[in-house]
């Protein structure tokens, strides 16, 4: 049976995702068990193993030249809008993990530019300030300061600016109309905006003199962007950048919504913030505890496995009982949430003690163009 209509793009993501789906729109390729396999330690990789990363494009060409000890670096991004959900970090967890994996180097675009141009009701000082707030939780995440840029894209046009001129050069105003739908009311900063997310898929090449494989982990809404940036990079004489897909994390109202900011975990949240968009999640359940018991529930739609699932059980065998015992109707909603209550708060601790130290850290992970 069709699932109902849902859409994804890099500005809207709505409705319940059909991610294989998504896969043949978008014309990219499933993360098969024999490309796992050429991937050191994808068998301890929650993301990998589970399949919540799962699409890619050019990722066997990215591999075989790593297996000929050629290294790629790796780029991702965040458009600072506004606080950090745990839906926003699990793409960043996992490219700290690849990072590890690749001992690869990272480039993390915070792109402002883009949320003052897309969103109507932002300033330049709103995303400033979400900027500062969000870099705090990416340098949260672990990442290795000598390996890792970031690169904020208003303070460092300087370095993006040469590359996002070749690129617009060569995207027409048609292109851009078919791949993100914009229209004769559209800024004209949005139509040039894919430019400036292109730049650090080039940016290592540049810096380097020679052409350098990137590998970009991303949610699977971005790919839009890099259809793109791969379309133009042989012309401009670049490798064309690998990507790496996700999936997103739906939030906590589920129903139909899909979106994750949709009664999301913020990490700014208090812990009894966190308890109660727990404890009044939509769920898979039944409506009585009566017919629950009789006849079971259901995980597949049910937004808090989905936290188990994506993130915060990392044992497979323990996420298989809940699942059985969720369908079996042996396991009530009440226990379900409290239990991921039990993990969630120790998580948003540990991330908000990280938090705190990455204030005084700032400086380590900022962008460095060769002239300041
Ligand atoms: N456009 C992304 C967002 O809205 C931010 C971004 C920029 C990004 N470059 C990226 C995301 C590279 C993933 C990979 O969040």
């Amino acid at each position: 049976m069709p699932k109902e209509e849902f859409k994804v793009t890099p500005w809207e993501v709505k409705g319940e995702i059909d991610y294989d789906r998504l896969v043949e729109k978008f014309g990219t390729s499933h993360i098969t068990p024999e490309l796992l396999s050429r991937m050191p330690g994808a068998d301890e990789n929650l993301f990998l193993r589970r399949g919540i990363f799962y699409s890619h494009r050019d990722l066997d060409w990215l591999l075989d030249n790593y297996r000929r000890g050629r290294h790629f670096y790796l780029y991702t991004g965040r458009g600072p809008s506004s606080s950090t959900h745990l839906g926003h970090m699990i793409p960043w967890i996992f490219t700290r993990q690849l990072q590890v994996m690749f001992d690869a180097k990272l480039y993390f675009q915070m792109t402002d530019d883009e949320k003052f141009l897309f969103k109507d009701q932002l300033t330049l000082e709103d995303t400033s300030r979400a900027t500062y707030d969000n870099m705090l939780d990416i340098i949260a995440v672990g990442f290795d300061p000598s390996k890792t840029k970031i690169i904020v894209d208003t303070r460092d046009i300087k370095s993006l600016y040469t590359i996002a001129l070749r690129v617009a050069k060569r995207v027409t105003f048609s292109t851009a109309k078919a791949v993100f739908g914009f229209n004769n009311s559209t800024n004209i900063g949005s139509i040039f905006y894919t430019a400036i997310q292109s730049a650090p898929a080039f940016i290592e090449s540049e810096m380097e003199g020679t052409n350098v494989p990137c590998l970009i982990p991303c949610g699977i809404d971005q790919d839009p962007h890099f259809r793109v940036t791969r379309d133009v990079a042989p012309a401009l004489g670049y490798y064309k950048p690998a990507l790496i897909h996700g999936k997103m994390l739906p939030g906590l109202s589920g129903g139909k919504m899909s979106s994750t900011g949709d009664a999301a975990l913020y990490t700014t949240d208090s812990d009894a913030q966190i308890r109660k968009k727990i404890m009044n999640a939509f769920t898979g359940g039944r409506s009585t505890v009566e017919e629950q018991r009789k006849l079971g529930a259901n995980p597949d739609i049910c937004p808090v496995f989905h936290h188990y699932e994506f993130l915060l059980e990392p044992d497979d065998s323990k996420l298989k009982k809940t699942y059985a015992d969720c369908r079996s109707g042996a396991l009530l909603c009440g226990e379900c949430k409290l239990n991921l209550l039990s993990k969630v708060l120790p998580f948003m601790q540990k991330h908000r003690d990280n938090r705190e130290k990455a204030k005084e850290r700032l400086d380590e992970f900022m962008f460095r163009s060769g002239d300041d």
